[in-house]
């Protein structure tokens, strides 16, 4: 079947570290996918400028003022022949046509192991606070298929580390971080690969 193309959706202040991980497993010639176009609330962002930068399509779609949020993503996504999508810091719920439209073909990435921790306002620092307050010893990160609830779609695969005695939210954040890069294209690979995508 080839490859599949995979847009991937980035947030109006994410550093795009997650996007640049994926940009980079999307360029290798072995990979079951290939970037189609990332998709972004402001064109400024230090992430924006990196995709620039990198000479893959940017495509900005502001929901704040698109007359028609849904519709001129589903433009965008048809325009760039999309196949799959990845959400990378990305923070907002997707529009109904754009969920009815990818079924299954939606992926997350949450700094957490997830069914814990997860939800609305459940991002960033806030998500390894609540790890420190709770007294976890481990953490990690989960990817996950998307649907119209915050962090609720079936798993895809985890990965954990420990939580140190002397971890503050951003030692934490860290950690997780480094695993998030790693797992992001490790879920897409198993999810393109069981849906019949090659290189
Ligand atoms: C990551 O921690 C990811 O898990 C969450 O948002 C953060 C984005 O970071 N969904 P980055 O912009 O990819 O560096």
């Amino acid at each position: 079947m080839g490859k599949a193309r995979v847009a991937i959706f980035i947030g109006p202040k994410g550093r795009g570290s997650n996007m640049l991980a994926l940009a980079d497993s999307l360029a290798q010639p072995d990979f079951p996918g290939e970037l189609a176009v990332v998709i972004s609330p402001k064109s400024d962002s230090p992430a924006a400028l990196a995709v620039i930068e990198r000479g893959v399509p940017l495509a900005v779609v502001d929901p704040k003022t698109a007359e028609d949020y849904g519709l001129a993503l589903m433009e965008v996504l048809r325009e760039h022949r999309a196949d799959f999508l990845c959400l990378a810091g990305y923070l907002r719920l997707l529009p109904k046509p754009v969920l009815d439209a990818f079924p299954n073909r939606i992926l997350n990435i949450h700094p957490a192991l997830l069914p814990k921790f997860g939800g609305k306002g459940m991002y960033g620092n806030h998500v390894h606070e609540a790890v420190l307050a709770a007294g976890e010893s481990e953490s990690g990160c989960t990817v996950h298929f998307v649907t119209e609830h915050y962090d609720e779609g079936p798993p895809i695969l985890q990965k954990r580390c420990p939580v140190q005695p002397d971890d503050t939210p951003e030692t934490l954040a860290l950690r997780v971080l480094r695993l998030e890069h790693i797992a992001f294209s490790e879920a897409l690979r198993k999810v393109l690969e069981e849906a019949g995508f090659g290189a």
